[in-house]
Order: C-alpha cells, then sequence, then structure tokens
C-alpha cells in the first residue's frame, strides 16, 4: 500500500488548524499544508508570537512551533496545496443557512461546493478527499458529483472523517481521541482510501479506536454524537428548574444519576445553557433532515432540545430582573466570563450574548470581562443580532480588562463561563466595592453558596433554590 506524504487542509479555523497541527507533529515525515481563503486569519497562524495565534487552545502553540516551518506551512496559496497533496481534508464551515429554503435549520454547504469545485478544476493526479467539517447525511453525493465529472480523467475517493474535538480541551481531545471515525466506500480503492488514512491516526492512537463504517453512517453519526451531548445538557437544565423550585440539588441530582453506570457522570453539569458553532447548527441541521423526510415526530422530539436551551437563557435573564426588584434600567450588571465556555476566545452562540442582549432590552448597563476574548468580537456578537443599533450596544455595554475595577459601584455581577480563575477572585474586596444589596448571580455553579452567603452576596445558583 502507497503511503500519504503530503497533505492539504482546506480551512484553517477552529478544526483545521489545531488537527493539522497535532498530524503534522505526530507525523514527521508527512508535509501539512493548511490553507484558508483569509488572509488576516494565516497571518495569524505564522505569527512570531505564540499568543497571536488565531485560535486559543491549552498546549496548541507548542504543537504549532514546533512543527511549523519544518513540515507544517500556513498559506493562501490554496490552488498550489490542492495539486502538490495526495489527500485533501475539507475542513471550512458550515454553519445554518440565513436565506432560501431551509433558512433557520439547514447547514449552508456553499462553502463545500466551492472546495470541491477548486479540486475539481485544480486536481491533475488521484485524489484522497476528506470530509473534515461537519455535514448532513448524503453530503458526499453531492461532492462525488462535481468531482466525478471534471472529464480530466483525475479518479478521486471522497472519505467522511468528522471531527470530535471539543474547543478549551482540543489538544488533549486530538491526541487521545475516544475514536477517529472513517467512513468510504466498500469497494477496494474505497477500502483502500479508508486504510490510508487510518494509517495516519494509527501513527499514535491505537487501531482498534478507529472505526471503519459506510460513508452515510459516518456523516450521520456526527450529527447524532452532538444532538446525544446536547440533549444531555439540556436534560439536566430542565431539571435544574424543578430544582429551584423544590429545594432539591441539581449537584445532588446529578451525582445521584450519574454514578448510575448506564447514565454516567459526564455532561451533567447544568448551566446558562449551551453555545458553541455546532450544538444548536447540528441539532437543527437533523430537524431539517428528519423533516425532509416526513419523520415529523424525529423533527419534533430534537428540536425540543433547543427549545429547553433557549429556555434557560431566557430564565436566567428574567430571573436577574425580578430578583432585582423588576428593574435593571441603569442598573451596572458585571459579566463574567463572554466565550460560550472555558479555556477558548470563541463566543459562537454563547449564551451570554443572549443573556446580554435580554438585560440590553431592560436598559441596563453592562460590563463585560473576559480573559480571553477582546471588545472588537463582543461587540460584533452583539452588533450581529441586529437587536439595536450599534451606537447604543456600546453606549450600553463596555468592556474591560481590570475585572476588580469593573465591580466598583456595581449592582450585580453574572457569571456566564466557568473561567477557573474566578474561583480565585478576592470576593470579600468584590463585595465591598459594590452596592448593597450585592447580587451574584452564578450561571456556571462556580461558587460556594454557603461562604458567598457568609460574605454578605444575595447569591443566586442555577438549580439551588
Ligand atoms: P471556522 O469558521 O473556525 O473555520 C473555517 C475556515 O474555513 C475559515 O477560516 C474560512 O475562512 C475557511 N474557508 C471557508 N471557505 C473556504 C474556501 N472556499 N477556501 C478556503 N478556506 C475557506 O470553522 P470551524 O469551527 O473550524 O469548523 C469547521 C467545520 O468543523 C464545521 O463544519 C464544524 O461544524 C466542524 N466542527 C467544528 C468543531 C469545533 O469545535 N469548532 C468541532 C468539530 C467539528
Ligand atoms: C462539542 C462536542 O463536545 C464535540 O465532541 C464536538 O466535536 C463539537 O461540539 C463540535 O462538533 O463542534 P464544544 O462545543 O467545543 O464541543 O464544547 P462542549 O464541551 O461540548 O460544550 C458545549 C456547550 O455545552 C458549552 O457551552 C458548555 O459550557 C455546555 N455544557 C457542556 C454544559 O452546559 N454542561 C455540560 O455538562 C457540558
Amino acid at each position: 500500500m502507497k503511503k500519504i506524504s503530503n497533505i492539504c487542509c482546506i480551512g484553517a479555523g477552529y478544526v483545521g488548524g489545531p488537527t493539522m497541527s497535532v498530524i503534522a507533529h505526530k507525523c514527521p515525515d508527512v508535509k501539512v499544508t493548511v490553507v484558508d481563503i483569509n488572509q488576516k486569519r494565516i497571518d495569524l497562524w505564522n505569527h512570531e508570537n505564540p499568543d497571536k495565534l488565531p485560535v486559543y487552545e491549552p498546549g496548541l502553540s507548542e504543537i504549532v512551533f514546533n512543527s511549523r516551518g519544518k513540515n507544517l506551512f500556513f498559506s493562501t496559496d490554496v490552488d498550489k496545496a490542492i495539486d502538490e497533496a495526495d489527500m485533501i481534508f475539507i475542513s471550512v464551515n458550515t454553519p445554518t443557512k440565513t436565506y432560501g429554503k431551509g433558512k433557520g435549520q439547514a447547514a449552508d454547504l456553499k462553502f463545500i461546493e466551492l472546495c470541491a469545485r477548486n479540486i475539481a478544476r485544480v486536481a491533475t493526479n488521484d485524489k484522497i478527499v476528506v470530509e473534515k467539517s461537519t455535514l448532513p447525511v448524503r453530503t458526499a453525493e453531492a461532492i462525488k458529483s462535481i468531482l466525478h465529472n471534471t472529464g480530466n480523467n483525475v479518479r478521486f475517493e471522497i472519505l467522511s472523517n468528522p471531527e470530535f474535538l471539543a474547543e478549551g480541551t482540543a489538544i488533549e481531545d486530538l491526541l487521545h481521541a475516544d475514536r477517529v471515525l472513517i467512513g468510504g466506500d466498500d469497494t477496494p480503492s474505497g477500502q483502500e482510501a479508508k486504510n490510508l488514512l487510518s494509517a495516519v491516526y494509527e501513527n499514535w492512537l491505537p487501531k482498534e479506536r478507529i472505526l471503519q463504517t459506510n460513508v452515510w453512517s459516518s456523516e450521520l453519526s456526527k450529527l447524532v454524537a452532538n444532538a446525544f451531548l446536547a440533549q444531555r445538557v439540556s436534560s439536566i437544565n430542565s431539571i435544574s428548574a424543578l430544582c429551584e423550585r423544590t429545594e432539591a440539588n441539581i449537584a445532588e441530582v446529578s451525582r445521584a444519576i450519574g454514578h448510575d453506570s448506564r447514565i454516567g457522570a459526564k455532561f451533567l453539569n447544568a448551566s446558562v445553557g449551551f453555545g458553541g458553532s455546532c450544538f444548536q447548527k447540528d441539532i437543527l441541521n437533523l430537524v431539517y433532515i428528519a423533516k425532509s423526510f416526513g419523520l415529523n415526530e424525529v423533527a419534533d422530539y430534537w428540536e425540543q432540545v433547543i427549545i429547553m436551551n433557549d429556555y434557560q437563557k431566557t430564565r436566567f435573564a428574567d430571573n436577574i430582573i425580578s430578583t432585582m426588584f423588576n428593574t435593571v434600567s441603569g442598573k451596572k450588571i458585571v459579566f463574567y466570563g463572554w466565550a460560550f465556555k472555558k479555556d477558548t476566545n470563541d463566543t459562537r452562540e454563547s449564551a451570554a450574548i443572549y443573556v446580554a442582549n435580554l438585560l440590553l432590552e431592560e436598559q441596563a448597563n453592562i460590563v463585560v470581562y473576559d480573559p480571553q476574548v477582546g471588545e472588537e468580537q463582543i461587540y460584533s456578537d452583539l452588533d450581529y443580532l441586529g437587536t439595536r443599533s450599534e451606537e447604543e450596544n456600546r453606549k450600553l455595554l463596555k468592556v474591560t480588562t481590570d475585572y476588580m475595577e469593573a465591580t466598583k459601584d456595581a449592582h450585580a455581577i453574572a457569571i456566564l463561563t466557568e473561567w477557573d480563575e474566578f474561583k480565585t477572585y478576592d470576593w470579600n474586596q468584590i463585595h465591598d466595592n459594590m452596592l448593597k444589596p450585592a447580587f451574584v448571580f452564578d450561571g456556571r455553579r462556580m461558587l460556594d453558596k454557603a461562604k458567598m452567603q457568609e460574605m454578605g452576596f444575595d447569591y443566586y445558583k442555577i438549580g439551588e433554590s
């Protein structure tokens, strides 16, 4: 069997960057080139300063700096990288459609199609094309049809190899993946392609963790894995609302049910609601696919996971308003955290954005502190909602890099992201700084209720009465 020696990845985002850096790190004999049309992003991947990489992930900069310039390259020369590669990963974004048929639910595949057409235009020798992006089941059919009609005698094998890394733990997840999924055709050339990709991963992962399936099972499994994970969060969040009314404690309920090995302990942390670029997008996509096959009950079942998540975000904001005497107008509310989870600078679909939006509708004055997310990103997230003018967003919401200064004369603090550093703050000093009563709304269940109350806070924690 021939070996893969030259890999190209189209898309230098949160998946393409870290995934290819780990492949380059673990396969020093393979040349890996990550390409993107976004010049600014590529310049940042090539930046001298490790703090400037476009993706913040623990352990990422070490791996990039170890291989960059040796067998790992970042470039905007997409055609050249495609031409030289034996294996091409497509790792571009597949957001929810914002227009036309399927608007608000279906995945927008225009970037995928552009990649397929680019490959078809440039390729002069046989290639293995790997879907790394998360795609609706049967997308490979469309890619095949574009690639197989070039008339230039180039043979393409299409594989599905969805990515399961979670942000904030991407490097750990890639180095110690629970499993790698490779879907491909059962033809001899399809089997050979699957084995060639498998051999890349076998450089660091045990063979039994590399699962081979047909293309459609692989595409669908990625959507289903995200739907099951998100469903657990919505399930526990629904119970958190009940705990708040009954004096049951969500941490105790999570522990009690998680000890059942059939249920398991992971993904049972109640929160202000899940965010991230994928859970909502992928479930909406699943809902759309089910509907398009006339499976309305299946669609409704999964849609409920999103409805519950929206309810949790609204519930958190409503609770802030009602607890603060039914008005937050003109009151200073400090947000600790803006990212959708800790250890990432990604804010896509972060609960913080929606909670802020609801409070701004009530004319609150918000001050945001996040250790990794900057002012430009925060305003862009808010402006994107289009709820109010850009000027008004900047008037009502300020961004700070000083978490302590922000608490001076604040009416309330809302914890939106579970950054570890929040636990280490001098909460006594924060209490002194704030107006009284000093409210803390803990959307991540980070702090000790008894201690906070002892310090004098009016402390509210998701999932406890
Ligand atoms: P991203 O937006 O961070 O990166 C995508 C990149 O693709 C962008 O930099 C964009 O400029 C580039 N791009 C788009 N069209 C291009 C083209 N025609 N040619 C060259 N470059 C192009 O997206 P992401 O978070 O890395 O996600 C990529 C895919 O992986 C999505 O399908 C997503 O669902 C899936 N996924 C994401 C995660 C995650 O944690 N973010 C995890 C697993 C799977
Ligand atoms: C998720 C999946 O975990 C990955 O396997 C998948 O590859 C990825 O989506 C994807 O396809 O994009 P990610 O969104 O990066 O990864 O992060 P998660 O750790 O899954 O967290 C998602 C959201 O759920 C976060 O807002 C997090 O705070 C929230 N969450 C998670 C909870 O509220 N409670 C939990 O118990 C777990």
